[in-house]
């Protein structure tokens, strides 16, 4: 089987993060400080990177800007000839940083909003004070010119503020905005049952985003991540696995995607041990759930399995316990009614707290 290039490949620079967020992707797990790559090595990774046919490289975290490197890393893959997208809830960074991730030629900024004033966004994201922070730097950004993508989770708790989010996008001059309904991986698993929305809400945002997207056609593209448990057919996830990007964590690891530790059948290979390319290649994990062969009925005589491949393999581990299962968000999966009844008990709970992400030291 000839497998084409990566397009992306996402840093994970460092899990250590200000904030908490309850439905960060980060492994429950996490690497400790001391486990991450040094500069040297990062940038040995992003030369193999273009060398392997990645073009856009996502610097995120944790937050990014907790590496006091970052400038460095930035100029490193320039110099590479990678594209450079900074992931960044902004907090931490100064002016005076912002202009030398300038000088170092970063490309782009996409700017975490948790919610769009400092009681919801402080709440959210575990940190008082965080809010006032992140506009500061948000209008250094602005002011500096950087491309901005704004990208919003949206859920339960805040989604009566997507009107306001998308008013705050075009007022930031960003040229695209990312409206992403809450995905159950990482610690958003954990808090299902205080962030899923009803299906009313969900409904909602689709009619609101929709009615943006004729609004604002010309001056901001919307991206939109609908709420994937009240969906009938699943979401193509990471455009399909092995596919066409890779994901490198903090201690090295290179995953299909950001959940795959969640599947324990599969073993990683770390950058410290093999090459980019040999692991993008002919590493086990990227190998597992390529092309087709893997999959079962329904999926495998399925005439949209070249659209989605049978959902989010991460997802079918989750719910259906075998991450070679129909995603069980799918019509056609055995599961579908159980996936629909979970959400609905989760999003009819109002009791349920939040359960804040723990940040390595
Ligand atoms: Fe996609 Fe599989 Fe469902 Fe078909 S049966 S729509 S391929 S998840
Ligand atoms: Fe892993 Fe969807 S998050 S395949």
């Amino acid at each position: 089987m000839t497998v084409p290039a990566p397009i992306a490949m996402l840093a994970e620079l460092t899990y250590r993060c200000p904030l908490s967020c309850p439905y960060c992707s980060n492994p429950i797990e996490m690497a400790q400080k001391d486990r991450e790559l040094p500069t040297d090595l990062w940038l040995d990774v992003f030369r193999q990177a273009a060398g392997l046919g990645v073009l856009q490289l996502h610097l995120s975290g944790g937050e990014p800007a907790s590496r006091r490197d970052l400038a460095d890393l930035v100029r490193g893959a320039r110099d590479a000839g990678l594209y450079t997208n900074l992931i960044t809830s902004a907090i931490g960074l100064t002016q005076r940083r912002l202009d030398e991730l300038e000088t170092a030629g970063l490309d782009h900024v996409q700017l975490s909003l948790q919610g769009t004033d400092a009681a919801m966004a402080d709440h959210i994201g575990g940190y008082a004070g965080g809010f006032k922070r992140k506009m500061q730097a948000a209008e250094w950004i602005v002011d500096a010119g950087f491309p901005l993508t704004l990208n919003a989770v949206v859920h339960r708790q805040n989604l009566h503020q997507l009107p306001d989010a998308i008013d705050m996008a075009v007022a930031m001059k960003a040229r695209r905005m990312e409206v992403a309904i809450v995905q159950f991986h990482g610690w958003a698993m954990q808090n299902r049952a205080a962030l899923m929305p009803t299906r009313a809400q969900a409904a909602e945002a689709s009619r609101i985003v929709a009615e943006a997207r004729k609004r604002l056609e010309g001056i901001m593209v919307i991206d939109y991540v609908p709420a994937d448990y009240h969906e009938d057919y699943p979401k193509r996830c990471m455009g399909g696995w092995g596919t066409t990007g890779l994901n490198v964590t903090p201690d090295g690891q290179v995953l299909p995607c950001h959940a795959a530790q969640t599947i324990p059948t599969l073993t990683f290979d770390n950058v410290r041990d093999r090459p980019l390319a040999d692991i993008w290649h002919n590493g086990s994990a990227f190998n597992a759930y390529r092309g087709e062969d893997w999959m079962q009925e329904p999926c495998r005589s399925c005439d949209r399995r070249k659209l989605d491949f049978g959902g989010c393999r991460c997802q079918a581990m989750a719910i259906a316990g075998d991450p070679a299962a129909t995603d069980p968000v799918c019509i056609k999966s055995p599961l579908h009614g159980k996936i629909q009844n979970m959400a609905d008990e989760f999003a009819a709970d109002d009791t349920a707290t939040l359960t804040y992400r723990v940040s390595p030291r």
